[in-house]
């Protein structure tokens, strides 16, 4: 991201163009895909990588669980928009997973459990540098484009900074 694209650039030029028509107080009416749905009305969430199936695949399969918040049924919608055999998927590790009861007894499978642990604390603190820098900052700056776009509450605002370190966080207490 910052190689090669500059937050300012991001949040004013680029971000306009994947925000949602849900819960998107600039487009109350949603969108009409000309020639699709009968012409009619659209509400959809904007692109954010919350649609990737890989973060939830790895907590689920390494049993991290994250406690019910305000962003967890936002995360959930969100799988709507993945692909079926990916969300049947991501369903099938979180209830089969059985990597906890096997690392128990071992200090190597222990140590390796932890190491990933801090990828993925690692990858959310990185993350949450970036919503901070590309997002929530840039969004205290005024704009032309209005307020809509990928966020919790369609406010453009800090909402998620809170759920985004509560999930970075929740990763590192689950360390064993
Ligand atoms: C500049 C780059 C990025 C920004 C500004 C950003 C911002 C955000 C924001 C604001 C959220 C809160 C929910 C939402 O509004 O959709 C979110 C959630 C999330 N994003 Fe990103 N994101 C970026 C890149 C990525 C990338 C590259 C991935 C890789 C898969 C990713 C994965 C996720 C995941 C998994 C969540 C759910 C929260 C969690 O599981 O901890 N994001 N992101």
């Amino acid at each position: 991201m910052p190689e090669r694209c500059d937050p300012y650039v991001y949040y004013h030029r680029v971000r306009p163009f994947i925000f949602g028509s849900k819960d998107n107080p600039d487009l109350k009416n949603g969108v009409i895909y000309e020639g699709q749905y009968d012409n009619k009305s659209q509400f959809f969430r904007g692109e954010t990588g919350a649609q990737s199936s890989i973060m939830p695949t790895l907590d689920g399969a390494l049993g991290v669980e994250h406690s019910e918040d305000s962003l967890r049924h936002y995360l959930n919608e969100m799988r709507e928009y993945m692909p079926v055999d990916h969300r049947k998927f991501i369903e099938e590790v979180e209830s089969k997973s059985t990597v906890k009861d096997i690392i128990k007894d071992s200090i190597t499978l222990t140590d390796a459990y932890n190491q990933c642990l801090e990828e993925i604390r690692a990858f959310r603190e990185l993350h949450l540098h970036y919503a901070r820098t590309y997002i929530h900052n840039q969004s205290k700056q005024k704009n032309p484009f209005g307020a809509g776009g990928s966020t919790i509450r369609g406010t453009g605002g800090t909402p998620f900074m809170k759920y985004l370190k509560k999930h970075r966080d929740e990763t590192e207490q689950q360390k064993h």
